[in-house]
């Protein structure tokens, strides 16, 4: 059987997993898709109505990736159409409307499956084994660098509820994933140091952000939406009985030793060419889980819990001190 599935939003990431599907899924067809701009010129299928392609009954799933402050709605409509959904991060920029968007889902039994890609890449799979075999033992720390080439559009910026809503939500799902634990404290440090579009969405581009779990162990995570030398994307854990770390991808492993230094690639550039093999693993994992009726691998308590951390983070950045996750108004 073959999984039919509808597509809202072809931008930046729509586009991958349009591609994705269409050409590495076989299990799955993308039978329509939808974009407010009407622009299907790169798609060989039928470009409808988003109201039309969710209530299409040809479709089983819907994979939305229309900007942010679309998901709930959308969700929330597939979910009372009766198909299941594959969204985006983050799930909603508020909570309230997170959690009327999971009852909603919860009521009408579709499944629901979360965007953190990042979990999927093979680099932080290796990690992420290694942690849970005990192979460092109990986890004490984990760094997470993250940093962008460039900031957004001032247009992407306005919907994307600035960095910690947009940007350090992979990165707090990340803190959780691989701990296995859950953030208890959350402080955050935060500027705007690269002015232009950021500074005019009145967003911040860079932050450091110390996360707490319940046991005593830590997280800490720096972003930049502005890294000169392409898209920086490291992360280290270090525990008990060891430490154990990924760099960065490169487009290739030349380096080049001369007199006047010793150099080498730079880092793949952006999301669209470092997480390719997390995308694809993300939307297998998604077909496979409706056809088999397997677990979804990241869910909606998965959203809602990163956005807490999220808001935790804003608040302690607005008021300069650290902010239990309890204080987060759910
Ligand atoms: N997982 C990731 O790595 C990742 C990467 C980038 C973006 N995202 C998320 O994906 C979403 C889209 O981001 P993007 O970078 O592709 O943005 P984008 O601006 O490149 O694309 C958004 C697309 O949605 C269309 N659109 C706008 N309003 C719509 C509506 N109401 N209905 C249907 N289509 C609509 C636009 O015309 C555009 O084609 C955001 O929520 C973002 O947070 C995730």
């Amino acid at each position: 059987m073959q999984l039919k599935i509808g597509l809202i939003g072809l931008g930046r990431i729509g586009k991958i997993h349009y591609n994705n599907i269409r050409q590495q899924i076989p299990e799955a067809e993308v039978v329509a898709v939808s974009d407010v701009s009407n622009d299907y010129s790169q798609c060989d299928v039928a470009g409808i109505d988003a109201d039309e392609l969710i209530a299409h009954s040809g479709i089983d799933a819907v994979v939305i990736c229309s900007p942010t402050d679309t998901h709930a709605s959308y969700i929330e409509q597939c979910a009372r159409a009766g198909k299941h959904v594959f969204c985006e991060k983050p799930l909603d920029l508020s909570l309230a409307r997170i959690k009327e968007t999971l009852k909603v889902v919860q009521e009408c039994g579709i499944k629901l499956m979360l965007g953190f890609n990042r979990r999927f890449d093979p680099n932080f799979l290796k990690i992420k084994a290694l942690v849970t075999d005990g192979k460092i033992g109990e986890p004490q720390l984990v760094k997470i660098t993250s940093r962008d080439p460039a900031p957004p559009s001032l247009d992407y910026l306005k919907s994307s509820g600035g960095l910690f809503l947009d940007m350090t939500i992979h990165d707090f799902d990340m803190a959780r994933y691989i701990m296995g634990k859950e953030v208890k404290q959350v402080y955050a440090a935060a500027a705007v140091l690269t002015g232009g579009a950021v500074a005019e969405a009145g967003d911040i581009d860079t932050a450091i952000i110390t996360l707490k779990f319940g046991d005593g162990s830590m997280a800490v995570i720096d972003n930049s939406r502005k890294a000169v030398y392409g898209y920086d994307q490291r992360l280290e854990v270090f525990g008990s009985e060891g430490m154990a770390n990924v760099d960065n991808n490169k487009p290739d492993n030349h380096v080049f030793y001369h007199a006047g230094g010793v150099q080498s690639s730079l880092p793949l550039h952006f999301f669209m060419e470092r997480y390719t093999a997390s995308y694809l693993m993300e939307m297998r994992l998604f077909v496979q889980a409706i056809l088999e009726g397997k677990e979804i691998p990241v869910d909606g308590m998965d959203g809602l819990k990163a956005v807490m951390i999220a808001n935790a983070a804003t608040k302690s950045y607005k008021e300069n001190r650290p902010v239990f996750i309890e204080e987060i108004e759910v």
